[in-house]
């Protein structure tokens, strides 16, 4: 604890807090139904959710933070609905620039943005090089993301670099494969992913990435979820315990040692 903290302080220093969480924000068409209104509002309440959201995670300290904000899929929603979404999605970049700018916040994306109109791509680009030197805390959006396509991408980035005779098939492992995902070039890894709206799916999230990532599912939906929604998710998540498939450290020092036998099976968890 710092030394000018007199001891008793209420503040709450962080332990154990995911360096990176990742957020799939459900709800918004639930929302909106359950009060009478169109989708649309529900999705406008969700860009406030966001804002809320963004602004308490940069508070707390996470270093980063990954929003599911369209997924290659949600371009088979009614073209309506998908306009006003690229809609959404262009005010809250204009609207808070100054904020991540101020802020230190660092904005990136993944996902095939290729496929995003100019009125969306134009001020993220913008955004994304006016932002790229901050270091307090990393935003990214994931805009036309999913896990499955983006897998498919790195398998066809090795497989061109193995055509060129420029990597050997044997090795090909998870490292060089993961080597080959955008996000594992941009963010630290996914410590956390939290899901809103009490839905218990991965929705073509990120897949590869989930591997030894904590789940948190949380009922509230997304145009409600707030501060105290993500304090809950951080701490269960400081509760938890990672094994990343190992056994605990103290476990593992008290194993007697299997002489004569096969070592002790590990990376099965
Ligand atoms: C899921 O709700 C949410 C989306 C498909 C889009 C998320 C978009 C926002 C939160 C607003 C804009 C984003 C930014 C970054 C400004 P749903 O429509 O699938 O809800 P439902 O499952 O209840 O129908």
């Amino acid at each position: 604890m710092p030394a000018e903290l007199p001891v008793n302080s209420p503040i709450s220093l962080p332990v154990n807090l995911p360096r990176h969480v990742g957020i799939i924000m459900d709800g918004n068409g639930r929302w909106a139904r359950q009060k009478g209104l169109p989708r649309e509002v529900g999705h406008e309440h969700g860009a406030d959710a966001v804002r809320r959201v963004v602004r308490a995670a940069r508070a707390i300290g996470i270093e980063a933070l990954t929003l599911f904000a369209f997924s290659s899929q949600n371009w088979d929603r009614p073209p309506q609905e998908v306009f006003h979404l690229m809609a959404l999605l262009n005010r809250y970049l204009l609207e808070e620039r100054s904020e991540i700018l101020d802020n230190g916040i660092r904005l990136i994306t993944v996902g095939d943005t290729e496929r995003l109109p100019g009125y969306v791509r134009d001020p993220m680009r913008e955004l994304i090089a006016a932002s790229a030197h901050h270091t307090d805390m990393t935003l990214c959006l994931a805009l036309s993301y999913g896990g499955r396509e983006m897998i498919t991408e790195a398998a066809r980035r090795l497989c061109r670099a193995v055509a060129a005779g420029k990597l050997r098939p044997e090795d090909v492992d998870a490292r060089a494969f993961e080597a080959q995902l955008d996000s594992s070039r941009l963010l630290p890894p996914l410590d956390l992913l939290i899901r809103t709206s009490g839905e218990h799916r991965i929705s073509n999230f990120f897949l590869w990435e989930v591997a030894y990532a904590e789940l948190f599912f949380s009922e509230a939906m997304w145009p409600d979820f707030a501060r105290e929604h993500l304090q809950a998710a951080l701490d269960d998540y400081a509760r938890r315990e990672r094994r990343f498939g190992t056994v605990p450290d103290a476990e593992a020092a008290e194993e007697p040692g299997y002489p004569g036998l096969f070592p002790p099976q590990r990376g099965k968890g």
